[in-house]
């Protein structure tokens, strides 16, 4: 192992944070947890409106992965650790990868191969070295393919959401939904027990929300630069999304033969908004728990259709932002209602503080567009 010492890290998160995240602290005396690496360190809430819920729950608690899934059912944390030790994978192959304009290789691995479609192999080969996963379906392989007999979960994943933009080195991510049972279809954003956003950028994350425990919480890939090492340690928790002038604005095209979001965007600016938006869903989603405020949105109209994909995008993103206090919605109601009807089927979505998706579901609503099954 390197000599990474993530004390940095801790101190400055525990210094500067004012949003829904809670940091880990110095100051506080509430809770001493020990640290991976012999660092122990003392952890606060932060969150500036806790609801008496979260105050009991709401706390960076700087534990590895290992002892903070303790606090989930013990198969559901089997899954768990294994898509987290995916994704450790996929930080590496990223991190070593060489573009051109039309993909980005692993030339400097053993597999020659497209940047996405080994990041989809290295989650299916650890979903099924977890023993517990019964079918998985992926944005790259869209049915639903059984992995172990008799398993528990059916897991849903996005292996490298953003790949368009993986060349220019922006932020990048994962995402993964988890259900109980052995099919998807059927089944609604309700049904999901774990989901989470994992970040390939400067630094590492994943955001989890997991059933059994509160909120969305942010781990960080203590990193020892090599494909199967390095750790994850529990560094932040978001419990709120308040009102906030922060918009990201996807599919922007639509605002042409959408009238409704020609206003949503003319709200944003005449307002004096903030844009942040980068073309990357997993990061631009994340800012808005990291921030604990701001919009996201990707709505539909006649020539630019929905182009976001219920089951490994919308419905395990929707998980996490409610988990987190956000809202989310298709123009009608929350993502959590949609039922999928097939692996394949698309929605215009919003995710972000309730003021902010009311005004979504009232100026662009549902006139174009709710889902759309492709075939
Ligand atoms: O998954 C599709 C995606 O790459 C998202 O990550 C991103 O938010 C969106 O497309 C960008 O679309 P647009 O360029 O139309 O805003």
């Amino acid at each position: 192992m390197s000599a990474f010492v993530p004390a940095a890290t801790v101190a400055r998160l525990s210094s500067t944070r004012t949003s829904s995240r809670t940091a880990l602290s110095s100051k506080s005396s509430s809770l001493v947890a020990s640290r991976p690496l012999g660092l122990r360190v003392g952890v606060a809430l932060r969150t500036p409106t806790p609801s008496p819920r979260a105050a009991i729950s709401m706390i960076a608690t700087g534990e590895p992965l290992e002892d903070w899934l303790q606090r989930a059912e013990k198969d559901l944390g089997k899954c768990t650790r294994g898509i987290f030790a995916a994704c450790k994978e996929v930080a590496y192959k990223i991190r070593t990868a060489s573009c051109d304009k039309m993909s980005c290789f692993n030339d400097f691995g053993d597999e020659q191969l497209a940047i996405d479609v080994l990041a989809d192999k290295v989650i299916f080969d650890n979903l099924t070295e977890s023993g517990v996963v019964a079918v998985a379906s992926s944005e790259e392989l869209p049915i639903e393919k059984p992995i172990t007999p008799g398993g528990k979960f059916a897991v849903a994943f996005d292996p490298l959401d953003g790949s368009s933009i993986i060349d220019t080195n922006f932020s990048v991510g994962t995402i993964f939904g988890v259900w109980k049972g052995d099919r998807f279809v059927g089944q609604d954003g309700h049904g999901v027990v774990c989901a989470g956003l994992t970040i390939y950028g400067p630094r590492t994350t994943i955001t989890l929300a997991i059933d059994g425990v509160d909120g969305a919480h942010e781990f960080l890939l203590i990193d020892d630069f090599s494909a199967k090492h390095g750790s994850w340690i529990h560094t932040a928790a978001f419990s709120t999304v308040n009102e906030g002038k922060l918009f990201a604005p996807g599919n922007m095209r639509a605002a042409q033969d959408n009238p409704g979001y020609a206003k949503l965007l003319e709200h944003y600016y005449s307002n004096k908004y903030q844009l942040r938006y980068t073309g990357g869903m997993v990061p631009d989603v994340n800012q808005i728990l990291v921030k604990g405020k701001g919009v996201f949105c990707n709505p539909a109209s006649p020539s630019a259709k929905a182009k976001l994909r219920v089951l490994y995008e919308v419905l395990p993103i929707g998980y996490v932002i409610e988990k987190a206090g956000g809202k989310s919605s298709n123009g009608a109601g929350s993502v959590l209602d949609i039922k999928i009807k097939s692996c394949e089927d698309r929605s215009q979505v919003c995710y972000g503080s309730a003021d902010e998706v009311a005004r979504f579901e009232e100026l662009v609503g549902v006139t174009y567009a709710v889902e759309e099954a492709t075939v």
